[in-house]
């Protein structure tokens, strides 16, 4: 769980490159939303973004204001320019987190932010002693080749749909 600080300068960061992309970010889904630091940034910065939050937890829906929905069997029927889904796949088994990324596919027009520690990042790169280790571990790779399907990955957890009319250089993205 990242602070409220370090999503807003994140939430910025990813506005921005939409913007470097020549994606005015009309509107934006927030999956898994939580405390909703993502969505309050867009709703109190961007008030002409249309933000919509959903997460499965009822209690984080009546608190926050969240809409809800399980991304594993909700299929949005509109796409946003940005999706984002930070920290929510782990907690999802290998079935429904492959549901869960073909309806991110479904939802994005354009970008997506996705994170989610994986196998390598839990043995060597999160803090275990504040992390929540009640989660499917999958490798990197495995999360690569489902979003691979759709998407073109840009880098710092930025995915590019292939539908999208944005072009990436080819030192912008990965080789793969
Ligand atoms: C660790 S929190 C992350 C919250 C927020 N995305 C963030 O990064 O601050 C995980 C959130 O995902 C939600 N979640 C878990 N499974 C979900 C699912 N299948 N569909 C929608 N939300 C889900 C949980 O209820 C929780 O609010």
């Amino acid at each position: 769980m990242h602070s409220r600080r370090k999503i807003e300068t994140l939430a910025s960061a990813v506005h921005h490159f939409c913007n470097w992309w020549d994606i005015p970010v009309r509107s934006v889904l927030d999956i898994g939303a939580g405390v909703g630091y993502w969505s309050n940034w867009y709703r109190k910065n961007h008030q002409r973004t249309k933000v919509v939050s959903v997460d499965v937890s009822e209690h984080a829906c009546n608190k926050y204001g969240h809409q809800l929905r399980d991304i594993s069997s909700w299929t949005p029927t509109t796409k946003f320019d940005l999706v984002i889904c930070q920290s929510v796949l782990q907690y999802l088994d290998d079935r429904a987190a492959r549901a869960a990324i073909k309806n991110l596919s479904k939802a994005t027009k354009h970008v997506l932010f996705f994170e989610v520690p994986t196998t390598n990042d839990l043995h060597h790169n999160v803090d275990r002693t504040v992390t929540d280790l009640e989660i499917y571990s999958r490798s990197g790779d495995w999360y690569r080749q489902e979003l691979s399907r759709n998407f073109k990955q840009a880098g710092a957890g930025l995915w590019i749909a292939k539908t999208s009319t944005i072009v990436l250089y080819e030192l912008e993205g990965t080789a793969r």
